[in-house]
């Protein structure tokens, strides 16, 4: 049975991997951000995951809008980045567990979602950047990855609620998988913003803060507004949050909140870092 230590919810604007390239975190601008993530790089000393599933949007690099599965999951050796302009370095690849993607692919058509496999799959700034930020300190990953991709990009979008159910499955799937890797489970995006249009720059701390109140506790009430009411309340981007809701379904029933950073604006974006833990991995 795999061992679920925790999720890691954190915005992945692609400013920050310009911010990380330039070796700017303690700049005024970028320290309020960076400083989040204190928390985080002390549970990953301690809980030491050799797998991350992280669930996160592309934003055209590897589909675009001809093509777009609603749900779609790595199934490759290795997840390769790629020039996706904002002037981005191209990060090195990024091993992948093609033994627990499959595990997590027929569990989940067995479970009857219909989902895309993917035996290459080029990673963008929604995955590189959240792994960046985990462990600054290298570039040699000590995780093996499984990028689970969810469309928040081409309406229709998946509701919050498939989304929900969809962590949920993968997270009875990891406890259902025979080796004893250690997961971490990611989710990224958000939280409020909206990029392009008359409502540019949108941001709503008052939803963004129900998010954040209710990831822990209780998800369910993020799933009582549909994605169209999201992207009202949040923005055209903010809708990422469903990325956030489907990771908060693999962690399990009850977790704990065990920290958090908000911070507005970076680049149009409400930013914000959370740390969540299975209640069970939590010391008395
Ligand atoms: C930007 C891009 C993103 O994908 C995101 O989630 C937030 C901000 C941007 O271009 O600023
Ligand atoms: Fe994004």
């Amino acid at each position: 049975m795999a061992e679920i230590v925790g999720g890691l919810f954190t915005s992945h604007v692609p400013a920050i991997g310009g911010a990380i390239a330039k070796g700017l975190e303690s700049d005024p601008y970028w320290s309020p951000f960076f400083d989040g993530f204190g928390p985080v790089h002390e549970w990953l000393e301690r809980a030491r995951p050799d797998v991350a599933v992280i669930f996160y949007n592309d934003h055209g690099l590897n589909f675009f809008l001809d093509k777009m599965p609603t749900f779609a999951i790595g199934a490759a050796p290795e997840y390769r980045n790629a020039d996706e302009g904002w002037g981005l370095p191209v990060q090195g690849a990024l091993r992948g567990h093609t033994a627990l993607s499959w595990h997590l692919i027929e569990s989940l058509v067995a479970d009857e979602f219909d989902i895309t496999t993917c035996q290459e799959m080029l990673v963008d700034h929604a995955l590189v950047v959240p792994i960046q930020l985990a462990w600054p300190a290298t570039t040699d990953y000590p995780v093996r990855i499984v990028p689970i991709a969810i469309n928040t990009v081409q309406h229709p979008l998946p509701s919050p609620r498939r989304c929900l159910a969809l962590g949920r499955a993968v997270g009875e799937a990891l406890r259902r998988w025979p080796g004893d890797e250690r997961v971490a489970i990611f989710g990224t995006g958000g939280l409020s913003h909206q990029l392009e249009g008359k409502r540019a720059g949108h941001i709503n701390k008052e939803y963004d803060r129900f998010c954040m109140d209710s990831l822990a506790a209780d998800p369910e009430a993020l799933i009582r507004h549909s994605a169209l009411d999201i992207v009202e309340l949040a923005g055209s981007q903010g809708v990422e949050i469903l990325n956030w809701i489907a990771a908060r379904g693999a962690l399990g029933e009850a977790a704990v909140e065990r920290s958090r950073n908000y911070h507005i604006p970076i680049s149009n974006t409400a930013a914000a870092t959370m740390l969540l833990e299975p209640r069970e991995a939590v010391p008395a």
